[in-house]
């Protein structure tokens, strides 16, 4: 069968140069085997520096491989890069709208791409209707794109990245920076994209529960691997038994040894981040019964003299998924 994306062994390493002319290397993408199915909505979800970029970018032909090749639909990354490219539309939503010409209205940006895309003039006029229809931006396509809100940069963007007609959309990270309302709409709109038009699309997030929503696969990525690839049912199956609490820390004297003693607990099964908030540490702690743990753990921190301003349930997370996965040794 052939795949929408199908990656071999793909793997990137870069080459930091330091000072004094040391290399460090950096394992960005290693070894990584994933099929797309035509069609599918796949979500890539892992932490800063997981991969997710180079990864995408070694298949939109934007960065070469180290080692290892891939097929977008069906043509290979190294051998048939343009025919990759006429296939795929990309979307970098850290650039927040950088990547459009700020002083030109929505539909001179998406003329000009379509005329860097090669797309005929006449096609282009029909598509740039269409698209800007589908955005919802008819009535704004004069105003200039500076005073366009994030969530219409967005849908510019999107828009932008349709323009030839790709069967196949990388999308990665398209709701960063977005607030709330924004991002359920975007997230429709991708939704739109896959169910109406059958676009397949790579979607990448730190969201757990956003790529839950729109994803039917998902693939954890960490450290440039691929630690888990099943449906979100089976991903979640997976947390059905994690229960985690969250301690707020006000004041303590040190807090290495306060994180020992919470972990030499029975009731405690691993501590998996510690972080800072403004007024407080924040400690993550994942636990066999929550509400049995909770007054055990509120003794303990009080007869070391630890300052709590709250304990509370907390809902899974990814590091969660993380801790879980690894602690079953998941490849
Ligand atoms: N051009 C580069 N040169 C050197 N190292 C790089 C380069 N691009 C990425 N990296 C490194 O490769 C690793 C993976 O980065 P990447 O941007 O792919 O992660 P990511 O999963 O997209 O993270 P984020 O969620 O922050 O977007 C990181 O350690 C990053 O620092
Ligand atoms: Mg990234």
């Amino acid at each position: 069968m052939e795949y929408a994306v199908e990656t071999f062994d793909l793997t990137k390493v870069f080459v930091d140069k330091e000072k004094k002319g040391a290399e460090r290397y950096v394992k960005a993408v290693d070894h990584v085997n994933i099929k797309v199915k035509h069609g599918e909505f796949f979500g890539l979800l892992g932490p800063n520096g997981a991969g997710k970029t180079t990864l995408i970018k070694m298949l939109c032909t934007i960065i070469l491989p180290t080692e290892g090749t891939a097929k977008v639909n069906g043509y290979d990354i190294l051998k048939e890069p343009v025919k990759v490219r006429s296939c795929l539309g990309w979307f970098h939503g850290e650039t927040g709208g950088r990547s459009l010409y700020w002083r030109l209205n929505a539909e001179d940006n998406l003329r000009f791409y379509a005329y860097l895309q090669n797309v005929p003039k006449d096609v282009a006029e029909k598509r740039i209707n269409a698209l800007l229809e589908f955005f919802e931006l008819s009535k704004d396509r004069k105003k200039l794109v500076k005073d366009y809100s994030t969530g219409m940069k967005v849908r510019v963007m999107l828009a932008r990245a349709l323009l030839h007609n790709p069967p196949i959309l990388f999308m990665d990270e398209p709701t960063i920076g977005l607030d709330t309302i924004s991002a359920v709409e975007t997230r429709k709109l991708l939704k739109a994209l896959n169910t109406e038009l059958g676009k397949t699309i790579i979607f990448t997030s730190h969201n757990m529960f956003e790529v839950e929503q729109l994803c039917e696969r998902i693939a954890i990525m960490k450290d440039g691997r691929i630690i888990a690839d099943a449906p979100p049912s089976v991903l979640r199956e997976m947390l059905r038994d994690v229960h985690a609490i969250e301690i707020e820390i006000r004041e303590v004297n040190n807090i290495s040894e306060t994180i020992q003693s919470l972990s030499s607990l029975s009731i405690v099964r691993k501590v998996v981040e510690t972080r800072n908030d403004s007024l407080s540490i924040i400690v993550r702690l994942q636990v066999d019964d929550e509400y049995e743990a909770i007054p055990i753990i509120a003794s303990k921190l009080r007869s070391l003299g630890v300052k709590v301003s709250a304990i509370r349930r907390s809902e899974p997370t990814l590091e969660d998924i993380f801790v879980r996965l690894t602690k079953e040794g998941a490849a």
